[in-house]
């Protein structure tokens, strides 16, 4: 019989944690035991997976004794403290948050782009950004075909990304600015809906937001070339779920839009929706629910040497975080990964 793990996520209650919890059973991921973690005050709450109850533990240092693998989705400090505590227990962690991702001796892992990364993990492995890792699958054949030296990125990042409150404050806000009141802004800082933030986590004293930054850090490590330039900029729109980026890509080599099409089509992961006289071209509402990360739209940027426009569209409580973490855990079963190296 092959092997079954004890598997816990951390932040079960949480939107990443939810879509952890469904893409294991949908996956059939081995599981032995489900342990579901989360704060106090969802300790006792009933829970559901693979049609089973499930009762809600509050996070403790000794949630993981016994637990082979843990997927962590509860914010970076909650990963500070609880991933090597875990660690320490036997417990290997695939860990959400970006509390760990740029420690050098941390995998930061997308599975379609730099999957023998996990070869060399040491307890915590880091599931990148969501913006990063939607743009980095769809980079990977076009990088490996033509070489991309620079990346300019905007992005137009759904409200799930920020969690299950923020969801709320959307449909709240929306039937209040529709029934005529002034909606009280309490997870962002402005009104989100019918409207766009060019704010996405914390400004740094550069100008750009912390997310702009990762978007540059994480996908050099990821693609493991730090000399492609990023530049990035992070909104935030009126969207429910599913991150859109519109991404110009300069390659040190002609690539045509055609070939760039090929690529792409065989790509493991992509989808290529393009197909603009139709009105096709990737949606959110479309790629909300799907695994696929889809790219359209894709022209030649006529005011630059080499360069392509594209458009590139992904679920970001999926492809963007619970399903990444989801495939990084069966690279770690299929490679025999699934122990803390002593
Ligand atoms: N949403 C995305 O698209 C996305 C993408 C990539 C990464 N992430 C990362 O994933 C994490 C969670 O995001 P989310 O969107 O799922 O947020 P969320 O909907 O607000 O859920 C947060 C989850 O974390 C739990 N939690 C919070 N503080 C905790 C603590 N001190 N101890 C134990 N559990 C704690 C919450 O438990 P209670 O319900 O008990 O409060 C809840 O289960 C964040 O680190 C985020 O940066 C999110």
């Amino acid at each position: 019989m092959s092997k079954e793990y004890r598997v816990a996520v951390v932040g079960a209650t949480g939107a990443v944690g939810r879509a952890m919890r469904s893409i294991l059973a949908e996956r059939d991921f081995p599981v032995k035991k489900f342990v579901a973690l989360a704060t106090a005050k969802s300790a006792g709450m009933q829970l559901e997976y693979r049609g089973q109850e499930v009762i809600c533990q509050e996070l403790a240092p000794n949630s993981f004794k016994g637990v082979d693998l843990a997927l962590f989705s509860a914010g970076g400090g909650t990963s500070l403290k609880f991933a090597p505590i875990a660690r320490d227990a036997g417990c290997v962690v695939i860990d959400n948050s970006s509390a760990w991702r740029m420690e050098g001796d941390v995998p930061l892992v997308v599975p379609e782009v730099n999957p023998d990364d996990v070869n060399w993990h040491k307890g915590i492995i880091a599931n990148p950004n969501c913006s990063t890792i939607q743009m980095v699958v769809v980079m990977k054949p076009l990088h490996d075909e033509a070489k991309i030296t620079r990346v300019v990125v905007s992005t137009y990042q759904a409200v799930s990304g920020t969690g299950a409150k923020a969801i709320n404050e959307l449909v709240q806000q929306t039937g209040q600015v529709l029934a005529g009141e002034a909606p009280q802004p309490s997870v962002y800082p402005h009104q989100i809906a019918f409207n766009c933030l060019p704010h996405i986590d914390a400004f740094l004293d550069d100008g750009y937001t912390k997310e702009e930054q990762k978007m540059v850090n994480e996908t050099k490590k990821i693609m493991g070339d730090d000399s492609i330039a990023v530049t990035a900029t992070c909104v935030r729109v009126p969207v429910q779920n599913g991150h859109s980026e519109a991404v110009n890509l300069q390659f040190a080599r002609p690539l045509s839009v055609e070939r760039a099409r090929e690529l792409l089509a065989a790509a493991p992961g992509v989808r290529v929706v393009d197909d603009p006289e139709n009105k096709i071209y990737p949606m959110p509402i479309e790629a909300s629910g799907r695994d696929d990360t889809f790219v359209g739209r894709i022209r030649r940027d006529s005011t630059a040497d080499n360069a392509l426009n594209m458009w590139i569209v992904a679920d970001n409580l999926r492809k963007g975080a619970a399903l990444n973490a989801v495939q990084i855990a069966e690279l770690l079963v299929e490679r025999a990964l699934v122990r803390v190296p002593r």
